[in-house]
């Protein structure tokens, strides 16, 4: 089972945001755990980053994986084209954040892209992912 995680743009420079927000670690470390965790549930995780939303687009249309873990990022709050989509996905998609968006300013406590997946999963940091990838490995095998 290959299961594919997409960080939306400005995921790449975390070390360089708000780590009140954010936390400390950098994007190769969560994606360390995630492939660990992957080999842990017995799936093999691809992880991505891209600060496109045409490159984003590219890799959610094709049907190349069994399921998805994706933090949109900014794009969350603006992007119908994603939300399109995700929404011609024939895999299933849970949203994760790794701040807590509801909690944070007006603009990002809407989601666009969210209703468009089976779940969303905020403000946990990795954990957030984690918890992420467990859920769309267990609705797999469900
Ligand atoms: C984010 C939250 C978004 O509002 C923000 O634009 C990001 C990261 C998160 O993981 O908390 O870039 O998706």
């Amino acid at each position: 089972m290959e299961i594919h995680v997409y960080h939306g743009p400005n995921l790449n420079c975390l070390e360089r945001r708000d780590s009140s927000q954010y936390g400390t670690q950098g994007l190769e470390a969560i994606d360390s755990s995630l492939v660990e965790l992957g080999e842990e549930l017995n799936v093999e995780v691809v992880a991505r980053q891209s600060n496109s939303e045409s490159e984003l687009v590219g890799w959610i249309q094709k049907q190349d994986k069994d399921g998805l873990v994706i933090n949109p990022a900014g794009l969350t709050h603006t992007s119908v084209v994603l939300r399109d989509v995700l929404e011609l996905a024939e895999y299933p998609v849970v949203e994760v954040h790794l701040s807590n968006i509801a909690a944070r300013e007006q603009f990002r406590r809407q989601s666009l892209t969210a209703p468009a997946c089976l779940g969303q999963i905020s403000g946990l940091g990795l954990q957030s992912y984690e918890l992420g990838l467990r859920a769309v490995v267990k609705h797999l095998r469900a």
